[in-house]
């Protein structure tokens, strides 16, 4: 049986320049996660998800199962954020999992970088729509999402993540007669 690196080529292959320098003044790339990044990735949604982290199993069998499915910011030193999305196995749908920031990276159009990757990929593959779940208060997140061309029918699913998780429902649609709706501000 192939390797994972093999059945996951683009695992821990970056996709896209150095493009940012933190605070130490280290250049942060983006690019899809190994297995050496576990300990890292589980620090960053422990940070940004304190009240309802992963746990270890599930981060190590997502990487396991669809190791290509996660993108992760880098500087060389530490996990800065991360995209997870995982597509339906009729290769139609995709949900976005999860979507993290450091706090004390916010507003610097990461979470917009890590996005736009996710449905460069998802176009890449044809995919036809891409759905997320969302908190109704997130307002900074629904706020990135509608930039993206994602929309609500405005439904909140009561206990939809389980007691007292409400979510809404974002969708974009992404048919191969569809232009893109989201803004690329880095791309050409
Ligand atoms: C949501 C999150 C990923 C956004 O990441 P970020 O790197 O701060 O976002 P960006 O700097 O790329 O901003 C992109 C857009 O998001 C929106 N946005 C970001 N922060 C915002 C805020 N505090 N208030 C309102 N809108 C905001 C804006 O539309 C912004 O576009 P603009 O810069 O052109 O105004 C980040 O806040 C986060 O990790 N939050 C905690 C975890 C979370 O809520 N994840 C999503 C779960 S569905």
């Amino acid at each position: 049986m192939a390797l994972p690196e093999e059945r996951f080529p683009f695992r821990g292959h970056h996709t896209d320049q150095a493009f940012f320098a933190d605070r130490d003044d280290r250049p942060l790339t983006m690019r899809g996660v190994t297995e050496a990044d576990l300990p890292e990735l589980l620090r960053v949604d422990r940070e940004v998800f304190p009240e309802d982290p992963y746990p270890y199993f599930v981060l190590r069998q997502h990487i396991d199962a669809h190791g290509d499915r996660i993108l992760v910011l880098d500087d060389g030193e530490c996990l800065h954020g991360y995209a997870l999305f995982v597509t339906t196995s009729d290769g139609y749908v995709c949900w976005v999992l999860s979507l993290a920031v450091s706090a004390d990276q916010r507003g610097r159009g990461l979470g917009r970088r890590l996005m736009l990757e996710v449905l460069r990929q998802l176009r890449r593959e044809r995919v036809h729509e891409v759905r997320l779940t969302v908190e109704p208060t997130n307002a900074a997140a629904i706020a990135l999402y509608r930039t993206l061309g994602f929309s609500t029918d405005g439904r909140v699913h009561r206990d939809y993540l389980g007691p007292g998780e409400d979510r809404l429902i974002m969708v974009l649609e992404m048919g191969p007669d569809r232009a893109e709706p989201w803004q690329d501000p880095y791309r050409p």
